[in-house]
């Protein structure tokens, strides 16, 4: 186990590379069973949700070569279709190979999926929409099964815009027999890269990016080269905690339009923020204002992955705001820690109700899931005094080599062994 130690109240400065996107790099990865060419991903994150992916794809046979950043992936060799609950367990994203598997191998099992524990996240969505493309499904002590004849495209309507069932429906989809069309599909950047891979790799998607999703099935995918997008919540977490530390950094290798939404609440709460091409720079120079309300919506709306960080800024905002989270039921389990460093917040049921207190104060907090890990950090960089972050593996599943990162803009933060 390690944790994180911090003495706050430095302010950032500096410039930070964007990693490339988690939330990218997943799903392609999926994507790399369904051919049986290498492929080659440049720039892959150093986060152990990427590690815990490519230990799956190796249970399943593939070969995962690294070199230097970029990974090879060479599925010719993959012979097995179940993943069991251990490695399924560490990665909710395993659900993607669902759509992968079932398209390679017609048939599929797979422990029911982990990964933070931010409420109940049903896979019911993936499993009716696969039904409706041909295939069967069981259930059988904690595994899901998956056999098919042939795949089939069909129409599907998303109940609501999930992220990773969109996905796993493309995955699945982009070797069916016919079309498949995807309505009410999930808009989040991430979609979008995942069709650039897939037709570099021959396929044929069109529409990612908007609510309808065209597949039109191929017989056979080739191998690729592909620089996925960057990391959109990473550049975020880097600006929040900027913004709450105050100073100035610039981030390199970032998407503004990705984050549209993030920079509007910040310009409310006072930071200066200058774009240009794939550099973000924010300033912020005194104590900043509350912006009213904050509702995290589907993609283009306000991303629930970065809703924790900006609950940590309001905190110390002058005034009051009401922080509504509409996605995850119980992505508020940070809060509690957050009041140990002296936040006045208060939640009912999907609401967080903040008051503004001048700083935080350093204390002994333990991160529960990702990214309400990574705003407990801000929170601390930010704060009177020394902090402790403990079980911070969670922090480690989406952000790579943060405490450098953090340190090369003058934070006081160091891992260390429990
Ligand atoms: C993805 C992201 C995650 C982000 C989330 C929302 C990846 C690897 N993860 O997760 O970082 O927080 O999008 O932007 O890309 N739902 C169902 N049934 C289903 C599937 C989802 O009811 O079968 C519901 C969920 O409970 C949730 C909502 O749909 O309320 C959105 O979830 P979804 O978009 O599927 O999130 P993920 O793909 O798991």
């Amino acid at each position: 186990m390690e944790k994180y130690i911090i003495n706050g109240g430095n302010r950032l400065y500096g410039s930070v590379n964007v990693q490339t996107a988690k939330n990218s790099v997943l799903p392609i990865l999926a994507a790399a069973v369904l051919t049986d060419d290498q492929v080659k991903i440049l720039n892959i994150p150093h986060i152990s949700d990427v590690k815990n992916m490519v230990k799956i794809l190796t249970r399943l046979g593939c070969k995962a070569i690294f070199e230097d950043d970029n990974i090879i992936i060479d599925s010719s060799v993959a012979d097995c279709y179940e993943i069991p609950s251990e490695l399924a367990h560490e990665l909710r994203s395993s659900v993607f190979l669902l759509g992968s598997l079932i398209s390679r191998f017609k048939t599929a099992k797979i422990a029911y999926p982990g990964g933070c524990d931010i409420g109940l996240r049903p896979v019911d969505l993936h499993l009716s929409s696969l039904k409706r493309l041909g295939v069967e499904i069981s259930e059988d002590n904690g595994y899901i099964l998956c056999k098919c004849d042939k795949l089939r495209g069909n129409e599907i309507m998303l109940d609501c815009p999930s992220v990773g069932a969109t996905e796993n429906i493309m995955l699945a989809a982009v070797k069916a027999e016919g079309v498949t069309v995807i309505k009410n599909a999930a808009r989040e950047p991430e979609i979008e890269d995942l069709q650039k891979f897939l037709n570099k790799m021959g396929a044929k998607v069109k529409g990612a990016g908007s609510s309808t999703v065209y597949i039109q099935g191929v017989k056979e995918l080739k191998g690729c080269e592909y620089q996925p997008i960057s990391d959109r919540i990473e550049a975020g977490t880097f600006l929040v905690a900027a913004a709450m530390c105050g100073g100035e950094v610039e981030l390199n290798r970032a998407s503004a339009e990705n984050i549209s939404s993030l920079l509007h609440k910040l310009r409310e709460n006072g930071c200066k923020i200058r774009i240009n091409s794939d550099k973000i720079l924010l300033e912020s120079n005194k104590r900043l204002t509350s912006v009213k309300s904050i509702e995290t919506q589907p993609y283009p709306g306000f991303p629930t992955d970065l809703q924790a960080q900006m609950t940590a800024l309001c905190c110390i905002c002058r005034g009051q705001s009401i922080i509504t989270e509409n996605l995850f039921e119980t992505r508020f389990k940070y809060v509690p820690e957050l009041r140990k460093m002296g936040a006045d917040v208060t939640v009912i049921n999907r609401n967080a109700f903040v008051r503004g207190v001048e700083k935080f104060k350093g204390a002994t907090v333990i991160a529960q899931d990702l990214r309400g890990g990574a705003a407990l950090v801000s929170a601390a960089l930010s704060a009177e005094g020394r902090s402790e972050i403990l079980d911070i593996s969670h922090i480690d599943r989406g952000y790579g080599a943060f405490e450098y990162k953090l340190r090369q803009l003058g934070g006081d933060i160091i891992r260390v062994s429990v």
